[in-house]
């Protein structure tokens, strides 16, 4: 008797990635995260810890941030993702990028995409948060390296820029 490999089975899934309609073929067992980075090369959501503690990962689906290393793609159907990738325009940066170079709000920047989408999807829904709002609403992104000061006047700056 011989036995034979059988891979793991794909089923089918539509993600509108940063305005782009994207089908895939994805296993049952994929992240967000995996789908992002190696089915479509969107590498800016970063594996850290990959078990929900880090949020280097963070994308906003529909809206929403979400850890993508705990969200599984195929719950995504029909979803809209967005990632880094997709928040300038051209060789305009986005409000929230921009602050953060003009307030050094990163060193080894591992963690700075994760923080840049949890800003802009904390700005969308309030747009003047208060210091006490966005050191709350950003508590799922960590930085190793301490840029938090910077991350905190870089999200408040971006805030009365978008007004
Ligand atoms: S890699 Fe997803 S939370 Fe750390
Ligand atoms: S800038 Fe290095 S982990 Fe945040």
């Amino acid at each position: 008797m011989s036995l034979e490999f059988r891979g793991p089975g794909v089923v089918p899934l539509t993600l509108y990635v940063n305005g782009h309609e994207t089908h895939l073929q994805v296993e049952p067992r994929q992240t967000l995260l995996s789908v992002l980075r190696e089915e479509l090369g969107l590498t800016e959501a970063k594996h850290g810890c990959g078990m929900g503690t880090c949020g280097a990962c963070t994308v906003i689906l529909d809206g929403q941030t979400v850890y993508g290393c705990l969200t599984l793609a195929i719950d995504c159907d029909g979803s809209e993702v967005r990632t880094l990738e997709g928040l300038a325009r051209g060789q305009e940066l986005h409000p929230v990028q921009q602050a953060f170079i003009e307030h050094d709000a990163y060193q080894c920047g591992f963690c700075t995409p994760g923080q840049i989408l949890s800003a802009v999807a904390l700005l969308e829904a309030n747009p003047r948060p208060t210091a006490e709002e966005v050191r709350q609403e950003m508590s799922g992104n960590l930085c190793r390296c301490g840029a938090y000061p910077n991350i905190l006047s870089a999200v408040l700056a971006a805030g009365e820029r978008e007004e």
